[in-house]
């Protein structure tokens, strides 16, 4: 009997003590208070892809700093794929020596020495994209050690994840970073396949909507068993999902492919639909190498102030008419920034009469009303003044560019 009852104990025991592990998991919070306007910074990938080493990192913080653009807002420098070495004896894993021989908690202490902080990259499944090791079975060791070097946001990808279910998948890391202990960002990278917009929000900060950004403003790249994404495609998978995003919770339509070789008109495009969208704005090109034009469009205050507005609100699109698009985006102090984009392979006119048009965003729950009210109307990308939602506007969009306003009472 005295035998039995012992046995019960100790099965008691065990049972709670695996019940409370897996509530560990389920219960977790995510870390609150980060990322309350959409993450600024620059990645790795859609320059570098494989090519990274501690001087590129350490040359891409001095470049951040000496561009302008840290003084503009941008502060996360994120190491994409391919910087993993082996796991130690015990699971722990190392950065490539080669790539890495300084180690990272030395590449940490350099990035935050500049007033920036570093991210990382891995993956749920067993290897990485980029066929290094992943994080599956290791979640909580990974976590630790990119605490213990200093790391402030993490991007999660999703490759070789057979078996496994994408919510439990980022709930496990996410409560592996709590456990660590080191407030960071989770970059959900799972490309929209699990509709991350719905469960994503209590689990990380932003999450992917779609595949990867593909380097041109029109067009689709098939690579036999995946396809990546122009910046216009890109564009259009993004309908339908505003409403998920908000502060410290945002839709990723991916990273920047500004200053990658796109006409400046569509660098000035695409950065202006990023802004709109309140998408994070992670830059992917060399920043150690860039044109006056591409470090003006990358450090605009005024179009990084749509983007970062506090209301968090994404931009809605309101009509489409033979390639031109019209975007609003409410702004915060009853403000409004307005995007005509033009799709075509020609410059189109806009003639865009206010009063005949009143705006109702059910989502944001506001109007604008040019009959009720009159708006100031700023052109932000040639920084002047254009009359008042009096009269209608006249403009011509120059082909695959956009005209931007913001209007204000
Ligand atoms: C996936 C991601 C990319 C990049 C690569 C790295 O394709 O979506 O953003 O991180 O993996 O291998």
């Amino acid at each position: 009997m005295k035998k039995l009852l012992l046995s019960l104990a100790a099965l008691t025991l065990s049972f709670t003590a695996f019940s409370q592990g897996n509530n560990y998991v389920q219960n977790y919070k995510k870390f609150e208070g980060l990322a309350m306007t959409p993450p600024m910074g620059w990645n790795s990938w859609n320059k570098f892809a494989c090519n990274v080493d501690e001087k590129l990192i350490r040359e891409t913080a001095d470049a951040m700093v000496s561009s302008g653009m840290k003084a503009a807002g941008y502060e996360y420098i994120n190491i994409d794929d391919c910087w993993h070495g082996d796991r130690d004896s015990l699971g722990f894993i190392q950065p490539d020596p080669k790539r890495f021989p300084s180690g990272m908690k030395a590449l940490t202490d350099y990035v935050h020495s500049k007033g920036l902080k570093l991210g990382i990259y891995s993956d749920a499944g067993s290897q990485t994209c980029g066929g290094r090791p992943g994080s599956r079975g290791y979640e909580f060791q990974d976590a630790q050690q990119y605490a213990k070097w200093g790391i402030d946001y993490l991007k999660y990808d999703w490759c070789n994840t057979e078996g496994l279910k994408a919510e439990g998948a980022y709930k496990t890391i996410a409560a592996a970073l709590q456990r660590a202990g080191r407030p960071m960002v989770l970059s959900i990278c799972e490309w929209g396949t699990d509709k991350p917009w719905e469960w994503g929000p209590a689990v990380g900060h932003l999450w992917r909507t779609t595949g990867d950004i593909y380097n041109c403003f029109d067009c689709v790249k098939d690579h036999g068993t995946w396809k990546s994404w122009g910046v216009m495609q890109i564009l259009d998978k993004q309908e339908g999902l505003r409403q998920y995003a908000g502060p410290g919770h945002w839709n990723d339509p991916d990273m920047m492919e500004v200053g990658n070789g796109m006409t400046v008109n569509e660098d000035r495009a695409h950065f202006t639909m990023w802004s709109m969208l309140a998408a994070p704005l992670i830059a992917g090109n060399d920043l150690r190498n860039m044109s006056k034009e591409t470090i003006a469009i990358l450090t605009d205050k005024e179009v990084l102030a749509i983007n970062q507005d506090k209301l968090g609100i994404q931009g809605l699109r309101l009509s489409v008419k033979d390639s031109l698009e019209t975007w609003v985006k409410p702004l915060d102090g009853g403000k409004w920034a307005v995007t005509f984009l033009n799709r075509a392979k020609n410059p189109q006119k806009v003639n865009f009469d206010w009063k005949k048009t009143p705006i109702t965003d059910d989502f944001a729950k506001r109007e604008l009303n040019a009959g009720k009210t009159t708006y100031k109307i700023r052109n932000v990308w040639t920084k002047k003044s254009q009359g008042t939602t009096k009269k209608a506007f006249e403009a011509t969009v120059p082909a695959h560019d956009v005209v931007l306003l913001v209007l204000s009472e």
